[in-house]
């Protein structure tokens, strides 16, 4: 046989393959986020007027999935999914226990996960009351999040900071060691996983997602939580060419 075509017949053999194995994967991916109860979760929301197609996915995080999904005006909302299987259970239940406003003390796994989407929605709600650049919350449901869409009419998501850097970098440095700040003495909270992974540029301002681990500040951890989100902002300033020491960010932030 011609070798040329042998050649090109096991590349073509590979793609097939590997196209089964994607659509597998998919399957796999698409079976873990929408077990019965979360379909269940969502046709209520449905029923309910809160949500009509949900029709895009957004991203595939560790623990949740986030959709774009078609609000019954016509309007897109975020649609954040946790997934039952992996959430990370040990992690939920040391958060939320020391938090007073939660008094979960179960080890079901569901009503953990139930808890966690509930505390990412009242976290963005503080957030949006001390006027802090968060998208507002619709409803949490369960293991579902609906929350406003931050993106473009086109329905494109905002890139994260991380995939788009800051056109002024000085600007949104400050803007976010603001935002920061009031954060701390306003919404009395320590966001906890503050990096360029979770802020979005939206038309260049920034604007702070993924909330659900972050704690009261008189929770046992959050001093140690609020010296970690110091160094990750700085660390990725640092490569939008913005240079300031820890200690000067923390005094920023902490004094009132
Ligand atoms: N409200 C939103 N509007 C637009 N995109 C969003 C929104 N919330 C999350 N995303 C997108 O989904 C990704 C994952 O969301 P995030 O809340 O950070 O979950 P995870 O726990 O998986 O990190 C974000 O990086 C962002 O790209
Ligand atoms: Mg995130």
């Amino acid at each position: 046989m011609d070798p040329k075509v042998s050649k090109a017949d096991a590349a073509l053999d590979k793609m097939r393959a590997e196209k089964r194995l994607k659509s597998v994967e998919d399957r796999r991916v698409a079976s873990e986020v929408f077990d019965k109860l979360t379909l269940e979760t969502l046709y209520k929301l449905a029923n309910n007027g809160y949500l009509n197609i949900l029709n895009g996915a957004i991203s595939t995080g560790k623990e949740a999935n986030v959709f774009k999904g078609i609000h019954d005006k016509g309007h897109i909302v975020a649609v954040k999914i946790y997934r039952i299987n992996t959430s990370d259970f040990k992690k939920m239940q040391y958060y939320i226990q020391g938090d007073p406003r939660f008094k979960v003390r179960t080890n079901n796994k569901r009503q953990l996960v139930n808890a966690w989407v509930n505390k990412e929605f009242r976290n963005l709600n503080r957030c949006l009351e001390a006027d802090i650049n968060v998208p507002e919350p619709v409803i949490a449901k369960n293991n579902v999040l609906l929350m406003e869409f931050i993106g473009d009419e086109d329905g494109n998501p905002a890139p994260t900071l991380r995939n788009q850097p800051p056109e002024k970098p000085e600007k949104c440095f400050e803007t976010l060691i603001n935002a920061m700040k009031k954060m701390y003495h306003d919404a009395k909270l320590v966001h906890g996983d503050l990096s360029g992974y979770n802020i979005l540029n939206h038309n260049e301002e920034p604007v702070i997602i993924d909330v659900s681990q972050s704690v009261v500040t008189d929770h046992p951890i959050s001093r140690e939580l609020l010296e970690r989100d110091i160094d990750n902002i700085i660390r990725d300033f640092k490569k939008f060419g913005v240079f300031a020491t820890h200690d000067e960010i923390k005094q920023k932030i902490i004094e009132k």
